[in-house]
């Protein structure tokens, strides 16, 4: 028997295309597989001003904290994407620390595409069941100032 290694790509759709204006971003808080259970898998989905999308696991690379930690934004008084611990920011669009204590290291990437309207991600194995945990208050939606 021969198992073919190209597997059809899952798209999981998460948002609508309207629910995250051009230059904002928003949290959010699901689930993956761990054993016979599940853990949370966070992630946040920003645009830039020209309207695409970018999908990070919300997970700073210096402490692991998530990057709206605290204020519950993700951006700077700048428009920079940071993490509200120790202020490390990061290229919107390719996830790199450009600044602050884990410069040079990388948000992780999330592959991302906007099919019918859906924002959808994929590359992931999610569990799409109820999660076992609470949503927390800061997993808002965030628009940068100015
Ligand atoms: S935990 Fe994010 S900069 Fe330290």
């Amino acid at each position: 028997m021969s198992v073919s290694a190209e597997s059809p790509r899952e798209y999981f759709a998460i948002c609508e295309v309207e629910e995250i204006p051009r230059g904002g971003a928003r949290a959010f808080d699901l689930a993956e597989p761990d054993g016979e259970g599940q853990k949370p898998f966070r992630i946040v989905i920003a645009r830039n001003a020209r309207g695409d999308h970018f999908a990070y696991r919300n997970a700073c690379p210096h402490q692991g904290v998530w990057l709206n930690v605290g204020s519950g934004t993700f951006f700077d008084e700048t428009g920079a994407l940071r993490c509200g611990r120790h202020g490390s920011r990061f290229d919107l669009e390719n996830g790199t620390c450009v600044s602050g204590p884990c410069e040079g290291a990388h948000l992780q990437k999330i592959g991302v595409a906007v099919v019918t309207g859906d924002v959808c991600i994929h590359g992931v194995t999610l569990v799409e069941d109820d999660r076992a945990w609470d949503d927390d208050d800061t997993m808002d939606i965030t628009v940068p100032p100015g």
